[in-house]
C-alpha cells in the first residue's frame, strides 16, 4: 500500500434529483447572488428547455438575461464576446444552462473576466487557480461532468487546438444536477455523452493520480454506466436509465476531476480541435484500441474496470477480465452505433495529414503522462493509424 498524496476539490454546493432546477433561485439566494447571466446556447433557446431555468428565476423577481451564442466545442472568440457582455451590466454571477459546452463557456467566462488577458494565458500547464466569478452549473447531458470538474476546454481558433484549462478557478460554485432535463437529449448525443462519462471514469481510475477518493467515485460511475446506457439510448424517457446516467456522469467528473484524465482524452482533444468531431464521439472512436495498448500497464485496474461495467463476470481472472473490457467496448461502440472516422466523412489523407501534429498535441496536452502506458510520439501516430484502419497496430 503506497501513501496517499491527493488534493481533493470539489464545488461548494451539489443539488441532485429530478426537479432541483426549480431550487435555483433559491441557490443563488443561498450565496447572496441576485443578477445572473445565463450562459447557454440556441438549440436551449428554440426547444425552450431553457424555461426550466428562466422560469423558476423569474416567480422570484430575478429577470435573468441570457447569452445564447456559445457553440459546440467553445472557442476564444465566443468566450471574449460572452466576457464582453458580461462587463457591460452588473451581473453578480453566471449559470451556465445546457451541455458541457455552454457549462465550460461559462466557466472560462469566469476565469477571463476575473483575470483579465486571453484566454491562451491560461493554457495547462499553468493553474487557473484565482479567484473567478460565481459560476452555477446547470448539466442538460449526463454527461461531459464539466458541473463539478476543475478544466474547461476552450478551443484556440488562430491553432486549430482545444486548450485545456486547469484550476479551482474553473470549478463551479454549485451545480444543480436534475435528470430530468436530459429526456430530450438525441440518441446520438445520448450515447457520445454516455461514452464520455465512462471514459472519464476508466481514465480515472486507471490514472496515475488515482486514489482512494477518486476510485470510489470511479467506480461507482462505471457500475451506473454499464448498467444505464444502452437503456438511455434506447429508451429516452425512462426515468431510471435517465437518473443513472446522470449520477454516473457527474461521478465520473468528480473522479477526474479528483484524479486526470489519460491517453483518450489526449488524443481525443486534437481529433476535436481538427475534424470538429463531438467530443464524446471521438472518445468512443479511440476507446478499444487505446485500452487495448494501455491494458499492460495496470491490468488488474482495467480487469477491475471490465467487471464492474458489467463486461466481466465477478470470478474472471485478471487477464480474461481485461480482455473482456476490450472486447465489451467494441461491442457497445456497435450496439451504439459509433461511426468509424471514415464513417464520419473524415478523408484518410487528412487523417494521415494531421496525424503527426496531432500526437505533438495529445502530448503537450500532459494527459498522456498520467496513462498506466505512456506512449511517445511515434506510438501515438501508430494508434491513431490503427483506429483509422480498425487493424490492431504494433505496439
Ligand atoms: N470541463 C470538463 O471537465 C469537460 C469534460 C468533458 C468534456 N468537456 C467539453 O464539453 C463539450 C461537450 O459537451 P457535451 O458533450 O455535453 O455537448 P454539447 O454541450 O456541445 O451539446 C451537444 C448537443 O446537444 C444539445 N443538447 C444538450 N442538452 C440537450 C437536451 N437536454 N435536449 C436536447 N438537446 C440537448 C446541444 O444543444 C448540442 O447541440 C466539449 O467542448 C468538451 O471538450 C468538458
Ligand atoms: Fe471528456
Amino acid at each position: 500500500m503506497t501513501t496517499v498524496n491527493a488534493t481533493i476539490a470539489s464545488s461548494r454546493l451539489l443539488l441532485v434529483g429530478g426537479g432541483t432546477v426549480r431550487q435555483i433561485a433559491e441557490v443563488l439566494g443561498k450565496f447572496g447572488l441576485a443578477r445572473p447571466l445565463v450562459v447557454s446556447d440556441p438549440i436551449m433557446v428554440s426547444t425552450g428547455l431553457i424555461q426550466r431555468a428562466l422560469e423558476p428565476l423569474a416567480e422570484e423577481g430575478i429577470a435573468a438575461k441570457v447569452f445564447s451564442d456559445t457553440v459546440s466545442d467553445p472557442t476564444d472568440t465566443v468566450i471574449e464576446a460572452g466576457v464582453a457582455i458580461f462587463r457591460k451590466e452588473q451581473y453578480d454571477c453566471l449559470i451556465g444552462f445546457g451541455g458541457g459546452s455552454p457549462i465550460d463557456t461559462a466557466k472560462a467566462m469566469a476565469i477571463l473576466a476575473a483575470g483579465g488577458g486571453k484566454m491562451r494565458d491560461y493554457k495547462a500547464p499553468i493553474a487557473a487557480d484565482k479567484g473567478a466569478v460565481p459560476v452555477i452549473a446547470i448539466p442538460t447531458t449526463a454527461g461531459t461532468g464539466s458541473e463539478c470538474t476543475r478544466f474547461t476546454v476552450i478551443t484556440d481558433t488562430e491553432r486549430d487546438e482545444k486548450m485545456l484549462i486547469h484550476g479551482l478557478g474553473a470549478l463551479p460554485l454549485a451545480a444543480i444536477v436534475d435528470y430530468e432535463l436530459t429526456y430530450t437529449v438525441p440518441p446520438r448525443t445520448t450515447a457520445d455523452t454516455g461514452v464520455d462519462s465512462l471514459t472519464h471514469a476508466l481514465e480515472a481510475f486507471v490514472s496515475r493520480r488515482a486514489n482512494p477518493f477518486s476510485d470510489a467515485l470511479a467506480l461507482s460511475a462505471m457500475a451506473l454506466i454499464g448498467r444505464h446506457i444502452r437503456t438511455a439510448y434506447a429508451e429516452p424517457r425512462n426515468a431510471l436509465a435517465r437518473e443513472g446516467m446522470m449520477i454516473g456522469a457527474t461521478q465520473a467528473g468528480l473522479a477526474f476531476s479528483n484524479s486526470s484524465v489519460a491517453l483518450v482524452h489526449g488524443m481525443s482533444r486534437p481529433i476535436g480541435a481538427h475534424f470538429h468531431v463531438p467530443h464524446g464521439l471521438s472518445n468512443a472512436m479511440l476507446l478499444p484500441a487505446i485500452t487495448r495498448y494501455s491494458v499492460s500497464g495496470a491490468e488488474a485496474r482495467y480487469a477491475e474496470a471490465a467487471r464492474r461495467v458489467g463486461f466481466a463476470a465477478p470470478g474472471d481472472a485478471d487477464a480474461v477480465a481485461a480482455a473482456r473490457l476490450v472486447t465489451g467496448l467494441e461491442a457497445l461502440n456497435k450496439e451504439l452505433a459509433v461511426p468509424t472516422p471514415a464513417d464520419y466523412g473524415i478523408k484518410e489523407a487528412d487523417w494521415n495529414g494531421k496525424m503527426a501534429l496531432m500526437a505533438e498535441q495529445a502530448l503537450a496536452s500532459g494527459s498522456p503522462g498520467n496513462n498506466p502506458r505512456v506512449p511517445d510520439a511515434a506510438e501515438i501516430v501508430a494508434l491513431y493509424r490503427e483506429v483509422w484502419t480498425g487493424a490492431p497496430a504494433n505496439v
